[in-house]
C-alpha cells in the first residue's frame, strides 16, 4: 500500500527533545496513515522510545507537535490514548501481575478504562451485560492468538511468548485506528518472529501501525514505509528497499566496522 495519498492518523512535527544537554530528538518528523505499516528504526540509543513517548504523551517535547488525523494534540497523556482510538505496547511485559490474562485482555477491551483499572472489575453495578460482551470478545481474541488455554492463568506464570501474545491481544482487542508497538520481538526468537511478524501485517490492513523495531529483518519484511533515527535524527525515510540501498543507514548500524567499499 502506498503511503503517500493518505491522510496519515498520526503525525510528528519537527519534534525536538533534550535531556540536559543531550539531543534525543531533533527536528523528527514522522506520519503513519491508515492501513499501513510503518518502521521506526535506528541503533540503540537513537531516540526510538523517546519519540514513541512524544507521540504517547509520556514526554513533551521542547518544539513540535503531534497530530492526530489532523487535529494538534495538546498536553496529551497516555490514558487518553485509549479514548482515541490509540492502543500501544510498550517494551517489555506490561500485563497487569495481580489480574488473569483474561482480565487483562478485558481492560484493553474497554476503550473507557484507558489501562487503567476497570470499575467493571471492582464489581461496580450496570457494567454486567458489558462484561460479558466484553469477555466474549476478550476469549475470541485469545483464541486468534492461539493463547485461550492460558486465559485464566496468572501471567507471571506463564512462558515469556505466551505474556507477549497476550499483550498484544489486550492491545488490539478494542480494535483501535493505530497500533504502536515498542520492540515487540524483543526477547523472542525464530518462528514466534515469523509468527509476529505475520500477525502485524494482518494488523496493517485493518488499521495504522507504527512498529519501533531493532530487527531490522523482521522490520525490512513486514513495513510499507521505514524511517531510519541515529542520534535523535532521521537520517533516512523511504520503502523497505531504499533504506536497504541507502549507505547511510548502514554507516549507522555498523558504524566503524563498516569497510568502505567492501558491499558495493
Ligand atoms: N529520561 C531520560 N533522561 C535522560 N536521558 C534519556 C532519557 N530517556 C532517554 N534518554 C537518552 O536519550 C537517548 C535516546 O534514548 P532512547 O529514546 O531510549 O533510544 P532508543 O529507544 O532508540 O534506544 C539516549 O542517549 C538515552 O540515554
Ligand atoms: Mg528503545
Amino acid at each position: 500500500m502506498t503511503t503517500t495519498t493518505l491522510a496519515p492518523l498520526l503525525r510528528a512535527e519537527g519534534v525536538t527533545v533534550r535531556f540536559g544537554g543531550l539531543l534525543a530528538l531533533g527536528d523528527v518528523g514522522l506520519a503513519v496513515p491508515p492501513g499501513t505499516v510503518v518502521g521506526l528504526i535506528g541503533p540503540n540509543g537513537a531516540g526510538k522510545t523517546t519519540l514513541f513517548n512524544v507521540l504517547s504523551g509520556v514526554v513533551r517535547p521542547q518544539q513540535g507537535r503531534v497530530v492526530w488525523k489532523g487535529r494538534p494534540l495538546r498536553g496529551h497523556r497516555p490514558h487518553h490514548l485509549a479514548g482515541l482510538g490509540i492502543a500501544r505496547t510498550l517494551q517489555g511485559l506490561n500485563l497487569f501481575p495481580g489480574l488473569s490474562v483474561l482480565d487483562n485482555v478485558i481492560v484493553g477491551a474497554d476503550r473507557l478504562a484507558g489501562g487503567g483499572m476497570p470499575a467493571m472489575l471492582t464489581g461496580l453495578g450496570g457494567y454486567q451485560r458489558d462484561e460479558r460482551r466484553l469477555r466474549d470478545k476478550a476469549m475470541a481474541v485469545l483464541e486468534d492468538f492461539g493463547v485461550a488455554d492460558a486465559a485464566h492463568a496468572m501471567p507471571q506464570t506463564l512462558p515469556y511468548g505466551v505474556q507477549k501474545r497476550a499483550a498484544l491481544a489486550r492491545a488490539v482487542v478494542a480494535e483501535p485506528e493505530l497500533l504502536m508497538l515498542d520492540e515487540p520481538a524483543s526477547g523472542l526468537s525464530g518462528a514466534d518472529i515469523t509468527e509476529l511478524g505475520d500477525r502485524i501485517r494482518a494488523f496493517g490492513r485493518r488499521m495504522g501501525v507504527l512498529l519501533v523495531e531493532h530487527h531490522m529483518d523482521l522490520v525490512m519484511g513486514i513495513c510499507d514505509h521505514i524511517v531510519v533515527l541515529n542520534f535523535g535524527e532521521v537520517i533516512a525515510s523511504g520503502s523497505p528497499a531504499v533504506i536497504r540501498a541507502d549507505p547511510a543507514v548502514a554507516q549507522a548500524y555498523l558504524g566503524a566496522s563498516v569497510r568502505e567499499g567492501s558491499d558495493d
